[in-house]
């Protein structure tokens, strides 16, 4: 296949970090991306060259161009963490193995809201021709993170656990895993509209945090549920009150900062006499600390609840790169599935 000199990219403008907190949310692309049309990357050793097929937005992505992520952003270089297609070059042996196989992806070198993305041989996962691009394009940041953070609550013993922002691709796919090993989740979400699709999926209980009577009714569940695992994405003052209600040795795993509130922390006095304690999950550490097969059962496993339709990735929109400037804001405001990027 003949690889072109230049490619359509959607590049960041800024460099390094902002120094705010305000969120993933966006109102405008524009002060921070830019449609260009840049030089093809080429791989060094190690690394492929990917034809992108399709691009995920994950709020990581929006967290990162507005340099609030825990990495710098460089200016220039393409946006998007994670996405699927097809090998086309490589460097080094196991990079040249990969030529022609479609894979899943995050991208480490160049990003993902481009035709071509490079990144390490490493970051690629190959994918089962029976996935669907949509699951192939979301099947590293959110479904790992799923598999991952709920080890943790088998590991815990009990018999629920305590999900917020609940109606997210990855509350989704945690109520999912929780339903099919006989621990359900206790979701959170702030909107009424999700609660009966989450119940569907397996949630034991499904708490509006809007609702005037929220934590009289959490006390209520923890109580009777006594959950000790507390999957945290929002951190607003919500999350503080659920830990502090919760029993003796809760875990409060925060792992996303949807909300830009800060929250207080009441009762200080839980963490000496009843043992709870904050933590935080990035997938990255997971990455870099579970040993190599481990990983890949946890990629078959993944691969294989998408195949078996035990998960299926919702898509809100679609947006070709050419449009993403102008269109990710709005695109973004349509609740209950992902964005999704093709060239
Ligand atoms: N640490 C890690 O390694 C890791 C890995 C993967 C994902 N994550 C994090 O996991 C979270 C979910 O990711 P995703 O891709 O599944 O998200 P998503 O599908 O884009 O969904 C976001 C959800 O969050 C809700 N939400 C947004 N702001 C909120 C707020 N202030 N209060 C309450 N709910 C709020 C939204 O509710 P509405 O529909 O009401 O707007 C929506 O249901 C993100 O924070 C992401 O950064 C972390």
């Amino acid at each position: 296949m003949t690889i072109p000199q230049t490619m359509k990219a959607v590049v960041q403008l800024h460099d390094g970090y902002s120094g705010t907190a305000t969120g993933p949310t966006l109102d405008d692309a524009a002060p921070f991306l830019e449609l260009r049309e840049i030089p093809v990357p080429q791989p060094a050793e190690g690394q492929v060259l990917i034809k992108v097929a399709m691009a995920s937005v994950n709020p990581s992505d929006i967290h990162f161009i507005k340099g609030e992520y825990g990495q710098p952003r460089v200016k220039g270089a393409p946006a998007g963490f994670e996405g699927c297609g097809t090998v086309v070059a490589g460097k080094g042996a196991y990079a040249e193995s990969l030529v022609g196989q479609r894979v899943a992806f995050v991208a480490t070198h160049s990003g993902a809201w481009a035709e071509y993305a490079l990144t390490d041989a490493s970051a690629c996962i190959p994918v089962r021709p029976d996935l669907r691009d949509e699951d192939a394009a979301a099947q590293i940041v959110n479904p790992l993170t799923a598999m991952a953070m709920f080890d943790i609550v088998r590991e815990d013993g009990a018999e629920s656990f305590v999900f917020t922002a609940a109606g997210s691709q990855l509350g989704k796919l945690a109520i999912g895993l929780g339903r099919d090993h006989g621990i359900p989740a206790i979701a959170t979400v702030r909107r009424e509209a999700q609660a009966e699709a989450l119940r569907a999926l397996g949630a034991a209980e499904v708490l509006v945090t809007t609702a005037p009577d929220f934590h009289e009714r959490f006390a209520a569940v923890a109580a009777a549920r006594k959950p000790r695992i507390l999957l945290d994405a929002v951190g607003d003052q919500n999350s503080a009150d659920m830990f502090f209600a919760m029993r003796s040795g809760a875990r409060w795993i925060t792992y996303g900062k949807l909300s830009s509130e800060a929250p207080r922390l009441t009762q200080m006095g839980q963490f000496i006499f009843m043992n709870k304690r904050i933590e935080g999950f990035w997938l990255t550490r997971w990455m870099q600390s579970t040993p190599m097969e481990q990983r890949i059962k946890v990629v078959q496993e993944v691969q294989e609840r998408f195949a078996t339709g035990k998960w299926r990735t919702d898509v809100s929109a679609r947006l070709p790169l050419d449009q993403v400037v102008e269109g990710l804001a709005e695109a973004l405001r349509r609740p209950d599935g992902k964005v999704m990027i093709t060239p």
